[in-house]
């Protein structure tokens, strides 16, 4: 029956109000795992944004850092890593140049393997001084975070996350091997769905198909000297078996910084959200320089976003293409250390 109480409609307005804005709608506290480098700027855009919203937002990181610095929008909560800033600073960008260097595949493949088991050590052995670090293990989990929200990259913030039995935001552009999907127990056809670094599209031949189901086995070795030390830190702290899809297969949401215009679609479960363009949240308008390389090339665009700091795209299969300034001149408008134009060929 509809003969309960009955409000004037700007009364009721005002209590929905009054609800909405009431002590007991305070935000929440978000414990945020970043990932260096240039992953931390399009997440320091949600942290601010996170802010803004009335939630507390506490960064966790090494004392050593590339790009996370102290803000006003967030508390900054340091551990100690066994590098120095110097150390750390050299074992993350001391010979980046090699991946980029124009040599024989196989040459820049072995470049890219030394500088990537170098960068998962640093990052395996500062998420092992994390999670050993008593006193701040305690202090985070008197501290009562409602969610963790963190690159899983490598993926020291997953695991903590189960340590910490809270639930966890991924916020990623990407994960090779397919962890993603395995996590998800997404279907993940390779028949259909291009690998990273075939340089097929979704229209394969025969052949094309054979090359995607055998690439991916290639990523699984690096993956596994990579990531493997995080399924093993997992089954120390939670003292039970537990492998990578586990560690991964932990998150509540996906966030991929992405969208279908720029990747291939493919199917995605209710949990996986995409949110292409964040990245660019602070972007700036493109130098004269680079409006110069965009016109003689005919269809050719270009962003500048600050995440991938840099790119001039054709076609979907890109190539590196240094041109003239590109170190100096194109950063210069968008505030980013790390600079690379792109030709997508
Ligand atoms: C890898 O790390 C070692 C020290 O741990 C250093 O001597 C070497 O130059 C590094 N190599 C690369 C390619 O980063
Ligand atoms: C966190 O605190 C709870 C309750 O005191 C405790 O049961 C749990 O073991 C603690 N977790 C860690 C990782 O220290």
């Amino acid at each position: 029956m509809a003969t309960g109480l009955q409000l004037p409609p700007p009364l009721l307005m005002g209590l929905l109000l009054f609800l909405c804005v009431g002590p007991w709608t305070e935000g929440g506290k978000v414990l945020v795992v970043p990932m260096e480098g240039s992953h931390w700027l399009s997440m320091r855009e949600v942290v601010k944004e996170l802010h803004a919203r009335g939630h507390q937002a506490v960064v966790l990181s090494p004392e050593a850092t590339l790009h996370v610095k102290e803000e006003d929008y967030f508390t900054l909560k340091t551990y100690a890593i066994p590098f120095t800033q110097e150390e750390f600073q050299y074992l993350m960008l001391g010979h980046i140049d090699l991946v980029f260097e124009r040599a024989h595949f196989l040459k820049t493949f072995l470049n890219s393997i030394v500088i990537l088991k170098n960068v998962s050590s640093v990052y395996q052995k500062s998420c092992e001084e994390l999670v050993h670090n008593q006193d701040l293990i305690r202090h985070l989990n008197a501290s009562a975070f409602d969610v963790v929200l963190t690159d899983p990259v490598y993926p020291c913030g997953a695991v903590l996350a189960q340590y910490l039995s809270l639930p966890a935001v991924f916020f990623l552009r990407a994960i090779p091997c397919d962890f993603d999907s395995e996590g998800t127990q997404c279907p993940n056809p390779s028949s259909y769905i291009p690998r990273l670094l075939t340089r097929n599209s979704d229209h394969m031949t025969f052949l094309q198909r054979v090359k995607n189901m055998l690439y991916p086995l290639a990523l699984k070795y690096i993956c596994h000297v990579s990531l493997s030390p995080y399924a093993r830190l997992a089954s120390e702290l939670l003292q039970r078996e537990m492998s990578l899809v586990d560690v991964f297969g932990y998150a509540s949401v996906w966030l991929f910084r992405g969208d279908f215009v720029l990747d291939y679609p493919r199917p995605i479960m209710p949990n996986m959200v995409f949110i292409g363009g964040i990245n660019c949240a602070n972007r700036k308008p493109l130098s004269q320089e680079l409006g110069e390389v965009e016109k003689p090339s005919g269809g050719i665009g270009a962003s500048s976003c600050c995440s991938h700091p840099l790119m001039v795209l054709s076609d979907r299969d890109w190539r590196w293409a240094p041109a003239a300034g590109a170190s100096g001149g194109f950063g210069a408008g968008c505030g980013c250390e790390q600079v690379r134009v792109w030709q997508w060929v």
